[in-house]
């Protein structure tokens, strides 16, 4: 049995991977819909440009928040759309085989939902996998030996820890801190020592210009945009990335808290698995400046280099094999009657 289509369903972004063909879909989780009538006028890209610069008659909203669907009925659109424009890329026509990765917090009834909604879009059979294993696989770990490996995802809200071993998980922990955290970080550290009132999107623009959790060689300068917080009017500072640093401690502190919780709970022989190939460090989160070398330095640990961390539970949950569709981390639903 194979898989044709992974789906990695987070809190900021959609990835899907069609077997043969790599990834088809990378967009944001957003949506842009009227007030009145809820008549959705714009997903993923598109919608999130429209982010804090909508009239009162447009709303744009994350369906997922915090790892949990806070909006089903726009998530249900959005996924849909996603998995459609999949569809429509692929080559072999007949009805798909689907593997999801939902967030960690999802409960049964929503996960149930996102099982049906991926399903109503033609699907032959529906898997929902257990995140850590998707992202390992992605990552291309042999999930069925028995050394011990340990998969830190930082997405936007959460950081998911886990430590698998024969293809079980030994360990699991979900912390409520993620790549966004490092945004709301910034604005605080930008109101108080710089008095600028920045945006959500300008932010986030800035941190994946200069942000840092690492000194680097030479420090990088960017500009803080936003509005004088006394005057009101548009000001644009210049910032080093060393001030980002200061500024996102507290967060990258308690990630490294977590991974050390992490390793201090798991037994010493799969520790010394673990050490020995690397954490798998995934999740856009992962991907600010130094964050491997912070881990290294604070945990002893060494960190594996992946190439494109954001893309691996997609990727891996599209090449899941029979040995974990057929474990205890699976939920399936099957096609009864045909669309
Ligand atoms: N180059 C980068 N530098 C720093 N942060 C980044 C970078 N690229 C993406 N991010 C951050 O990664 C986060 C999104 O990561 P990801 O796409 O893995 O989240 P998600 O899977 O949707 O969320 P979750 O797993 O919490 O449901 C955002 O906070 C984003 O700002
Ligand atoms: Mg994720």
């Amino acid at each position: 049995m194979n898989i044709d289509i992974g789906i990695d369903l987070g809190t900021a972004n959609t990835v899907i991977y069609i077997r043969d063909k790599g990834i088809v879909v990378n967009q944001p989780s957003v949506v842009a819909y009227e007030v009145k009538g809820k008549k959705v006028i714009a997903i993923g890209n598109k919608a999130k440009r429209m982010m804090g610069k909508t009239p009162e008659e447009l709303e744009v909203v994350k369906p997922i928040k915090n790892g949990v669907i806070s909006d089903y009925t726009l998530t249900e659109r959005m996924l849909k759309a996603y998995v459609m424009a999949a569809m429509q890329k692929r080559k072999i026509w007949g009805k798909p085989n689907v593997c999801v990765c939902v967030p960690s917090g999802i409960t049964e009834v929503q996960k149930r939902a996102v099982e049906d909604a991926v399903f109503r879009t033609g699907a032959k059979k529906v898997y929902i996998l257990e995140e850590p294993f998707a992202a390992a696989i992605g990552a291309g770990v042999d999930i069925e030996s028995n050394k011990g490996h340990m998969v830190v995802d930082i997405g936007a809200g959460t950081t998911d820890i886990a430590v698998i071993s024969q293809g079980g998980i030994n360990y699991s922990a979900s912390e409520k801190v993620g790549g966004d955290d490092f945004d709301e970080a910034i604005i605080k550290y930008m109101k108080k020592r710089h008095n600028v009132l920045m945006g959500e999107v300008s932010t986030e623009q800035l941190k994946l210009e200069i942000g840092s959790v690492y000194p680097r060689e030479k420090d990088a300068v960017g500009y803080a945009k936003g509005k004088e917080l006394v005057r009101g009017l548009p000001t644009k500072v210049p910032v080093k990335s060393s001030e980002i640093i200061e500024a996102c401690e507290e967060v990258s502190d308690m990630v490294i808290n977590a991974i050390k919780l992490a390793l201090e709970s798991t037994p010493p022989e799969l520790v010394g698995d673990i050490s020995e190939y690397g954490i798998i460090l995934t999740g856009g989160g992962s991907k600010i400046f130094g964050m491997n070398r912070l881990i290294t330095e604070k945990t002893g640990v060494r960190v594996r280099r992946i190439e494109c961390p954001e893309l691996v539970v997609a990727t891996g949950a599209a090449n899941a094999k029979d040995y974990v569709l057929n474990s205890e981390h699976v939920t399936v639903l099957e096609s009864q009657q045909d669309f």
